[in-house]
């Protein structure tokens, strides 16, 4: 097992762990025997044995000595657990959903293993989003961000919030499919306003531009499954939108 450190950042130790594996592969060989009195099929079962190396995360989360111990503990324990409950969560109704229309829809790595203060995730192969979007189009860029907008609103379908959006938290692969990590702070909630609060933290971690692309994407897509709620979806909107501008004023 080889362990390298990916990323150190202010909640956790990214490592990326290499394990080498190996798979036996049975191979039906078909050979056709040349009798004479016959013409028979065999079937030959061959063995033979690759090595594969496996990629997954381990995420340790940090100390912060600043921190009373006990509480420290209290803290790094619950972000541990609420990452892997709520990932758990995401699995599951995943695959049920999967089963229902048969659509992949999975945007988050699984989670595979759980110990004190650290997860083992799946690795998703692909790079931040911040460090892509420069080089795509502008017509990439708003395919992506209505990409991000229906995976948020499938979260936000399943009462959770994610509360950490930011372009170090979403990942995109060679095909630019959409992932999203770091679901420590995440939560559940009903609460259309927690919601909305979500999305409105984009204006700040991404950009304006980002904000209310995202948020005409989230609105269709909310407009076409809950027609009797759109109204108060823009209340709330507006509610929060006003406190963040009051928040700006307060700070000037
Ligand atoms: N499952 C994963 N697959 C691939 N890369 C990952 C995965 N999880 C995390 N990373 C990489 O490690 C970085 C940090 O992970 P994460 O956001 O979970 O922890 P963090 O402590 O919040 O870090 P930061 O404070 O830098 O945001 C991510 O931005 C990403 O580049
Ligand atoms: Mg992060």
């Amino acid at each position: 097992m080889e362990l390298k450190l990916l990323s150190e950042g202010a909640e956790a130790k990214i490592y990326l762990v290499k394990e080498k594996v190996k798979e036996e592969n049975k191979k039906n060989k078909k050979t056709e025997e040349k009798s004479k009195e016959k013409n028979e099929e065999i079937n030959e079962t061959k063995k033979t044995t690759k090595t594969k190396i496996k990629k997954y995360i381990l995420k340790e989360r940090i100390k912060k000595n600043y921190r009373h111990k006990k509480l420290d503990e209290k803290i790094i324990n619950f972000r541990t657990k609420r990452e892997y409950k709520i990932l758990k969560k995401l699995e599951e109704t995943t695959e049920k959903q999967k089963e229902k229309n048969n659509e992949k829809n999975v945007f988050f790595p699984k989670a595979i293993k759980i110990e004190k203060n650290k997860i083992t995730l799946q690795y998703i192969e692909g790079k931040e989003y911040n460090k892509i979007i420069k080089k795509l189009t502008l017509k990439e860029k708003n395919k992506i961000i209505k990409e991000i907008a229906k995976k948020i609103f499938l979260m936000h379908k399943k009462n959770i919030i994610h509360s950490d959006i930011t372009p170090k938290n979403i990942l995109l692969d060679k095909n630019l499919k959409v992932y999203f990590i770091d679901f420590g702070l995440s939560f559940f909630s009903e609460r259309i306003e927690d919601k909305v609060y979500d999305l409105y933290m984009t204006k700040e971690t991404f950009s304006e531009e980002f904000y209310n692309k995202l948020l005409k994407e989230y609105k269709k897509m909310y407009k076409k499954t809950f027609p009797e709620k759109i109204k108060l979806l823009e209340e709330r909107i507006i509610r929060v939108e006003k406190r963040g501008k009051n928040k700006q004023k307060q700070r000037k």
